[in-house]
């Protein structure tokens, strides 16, 4: 058996988490990431057959039985994850009955893993029936995205067109936009299926006023939407308040689309 802590997905975990810290968008616990494993590739590094014990889930996540996940632990801080990954993360199966979850591996101190479960679980589902490749569901609460939230209006074609605005990659890097929920109580069901719903159309989800969630294949994928999102968000709250004497034509985002092959939200630009 292999040492786990060698293991690359561990490695991911411990590098991603840091470099969510380092650049301020996962205070405290903030933030939670989930990354769905290779059920073969786990089985060099644990006995699969034990478990360490099991917790509730909170609902039926039936398209996930039997599906092995790596996730950072509820109340745990980011900044902490790279120095003592056994205790802030854990291995997690999903039982037979959909239900419960078997822990493999981690979450030592006797922790559980993320209050937002719900939210990924039900987000990895919706992403894998659009995407069978989708392994990465990320949380995060990154400075500017959130600033945004209180001076932008939370409406998603024009979040997402604002967004295309501030940068120049913008439209190719999330040709699909970003989807918007109000603000709602977190840690919840209700939450999670209102973003499982998004994510049928969207891999970013802003959560009014809380953060945003992404979703991708790999965690570089992941990370690199929401960095994009951020970096706009940046551009626009440093230019907030200035007269805005240019900015990119939709005319100009139909170019940079088909010059890079992406299937764009036509419906998020005004063309005349
Ligand atoms: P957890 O500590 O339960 O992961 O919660 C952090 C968070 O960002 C809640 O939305
Ligand atoms: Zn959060």
């Amino acid at each position: 058996m292999k040492n786990i802590l060698t293991a690359p997905f561990v490695e991911e975990m411990r590098k991603t988490t840091a470099n969510m810290y380092r650049l301020g968008w996962d205070e405290r616990n903030g933030g939670n990431i989930s990354l769905l494993l290779d059920t073969e590739n786990v089985s060099e590094y644990l006995d699969l057959k034990k478990v360490i014990r099991t917790i509730p889930i909170g609902f039926k996540a039936d398209s996930l039985i039997g599906k092995i996940f790596i996730v950072t632990g509820t109340g745990k801080y980011f900044k902490n994850v790279d120095d003592d990954p056994e205790t802030n993360l854990g291995i997690i199966r999903i039982a037979k009955d959909g239900e419960t979850a078997e822990l493999l591996w981690g979450y030592k101190d006797g922790g559980r893993f993320t209050s937002e479960l719900p939210a990924h679980l039900m987000s990895h589902m919706a992403r894998l029936k659009v995407d069978p490749l989708n392994r990465v569901v990320m949380h995060s609460h990154p400075t500017h995205t959130l600033a945004m939230n209180y001076v932008h209006e939370l409406d998603e074609k024009k979040l997402t067109h604002t967004l295309w605005e501030m940068c120049t990659e913008c439209i190719v890097v999330f040709p699909d936009g970003v989807g918007v929920l109000p603000w709602m109580l977190c840690g919840t069901n209700e939450i999670g299926e209102a973003t499982a719903k998004k994510m049928e159309e969207f891999r970013l989800v802003v959560w009014g006023m809380h953060g945003i969630y992404g979703a991708g294949k790999t965690m570089d994928e992941t990370f690199g939407l929401i960095e994009t999102v951020e970096k706009a968000a940046q551009i626009y709250m440093l230019t907030l308040g200035s007269p805005r004497l240019n900015t990119i034509k939709d005319e100009d985002m139909v170019k940079l689309a088909e010059l890079f092959k992406v299937d764009y939200r036509k419906d998020f630009l005004n063309l005349k």
